[in-house]
């Protein structure tokens, strides 16, 4: 796991529009007037989750034809901005129609990227624990990151993101490689399914606004996707988690909002994210850790790994 990066002593630049001298640019506005500040090819990672037109605060809901046409115009000025070896990440989950039919904006915004010459090299499913508990369908429990690169020539990096190995010690038993290390000793590959707690009211990392990211799911995009003085964009930044991620780790960031007080919340969260007391929950953390009088995760635990007909993985698995 990449160490966090040095903080430097001198106060962070953010500008209202952009400037490359800027640490972050945090503009107060709509993301096609940001976006057209960029040059082409400037951005290393465009990473994003977007309205859902489901009516939230921050939104107006609109014809779905309306909002997707909304969607390819910013993806269309993201491509025209990302380097040629960059990625574009689209973090979103379903629009609820208005006689409750789902619909996963991934698989409708899929074809525009398609046709704007994207590759896609994921679709990560993020699986949470906490939402709402819907009473006519099964209660929804992940979203999905879809990932494109502009090229297959694309900046990729496993290292600073692997995690640990479920048996770090294990060795070959036989052939060639006989009592060498089985696995990598740097970790293991994280995987297109990743296991993080959304943002909700006990969070550390929980402000003003309803659906934050939390913090530790875009560094490991930023950190596997860009290289250190990267530029990383956020065209719908809310209070700008994509933009402290990228400033932990000695990227750039820019990002815009139409919420004056999303913007305000934003710049507080660079300047700590810059000088390091930005608190986030740790990368790497586990996600639940049973106490020893938790009987009924206990319970739970072994009558899974019981159900499995593996009992030795039941121990292991206490720590996710
Ligand atoms: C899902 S939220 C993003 C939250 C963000 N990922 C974070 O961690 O805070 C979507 C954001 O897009 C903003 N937004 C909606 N329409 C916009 C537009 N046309 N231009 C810029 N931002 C917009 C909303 O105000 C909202 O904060």
């Amino acid at each position: 796991m990449a160490e966090l990066f040095e903080f430097e002593s001198r106060p962070v630049v953010i500008g209202e529009c952009y400037s490359p001298e800027n640490d972050a640019t945090v503009y107060l506005g709509d993301r096609l007037e940001l976006l057209k500040q960029l040059p082409d090819g400037s951005a290393a990672l465009v990473v994003t989750s977007p309205p859902y037109n489901i009516g939230k605060s921050y939104e107006r809901t609109i014809a779905l034809d309306d909002y997707v046409s909304s969607q390819a115009e910013t993806i269309r000025e993201c491509v025209r901005t990302l380097a040629e070896d960059g990625s574009l990440c689209w973090q979103v989950g379903n629009h609820i129609a208005k006689d409750s039919e789902v619909v996963p904006l991934d698989m409708v915004l899929y074809p525009i990227c398609k046709s704007l010459g994207l590759k896609m090299r994921n679709r990560i499913v993020w699986h949470f624990e906490h939402g709402l508990h819907c009473t006519k369908r099964f209660s929804g429990r992940y979203e999905t990151i879809i990932w494109f690169t502009k090229s297959d020539n694309y900046y990729f990096d496993l290292d600073p993101v692997r995690v640990p190995q479920k048996y770090p010690g294990k060795r070959e038993y036989k052939g060639p490689n006989v009592g060498q290390l089985s696995g990598n000793p740097l970790g293991k590959n994280p995987s297109d399914v990743w296991i993080l707690p959304n943002v909700k009211n006990n969070h550390v990392e929980k402000t003003i606004h309803p659906c934050q990211f939390p913090v530790e799911l875009i560094e490991r995009l930023v950190l596997s996707m860009t290289r250190p003085g990267g530029l990383v964009v956020d065209p719908y930044m809310g209070v700008g988690s994509a933009l402290c991620a990228a400033l932990r780790h000695g990227r750039r960031g820019a990002g815009a909002d139409l919420v004056p007080e999303y913007v305000a919340a934003t710049r507080e969260r660079i300047t700590a994210a810059f000088d390091g007391t930005l608190k986030t929950r740790p990368l790497g953390k586990p996600v639940y850790v049973p106490g020893p009088n938790c009987k009924v995760a206990k319970n739970h635990w072994e009558t899974a790994a019981d159900e499995a007909g593996d009992k030795s993985e039941s121990q292991e698995s206490t720590l996710f």
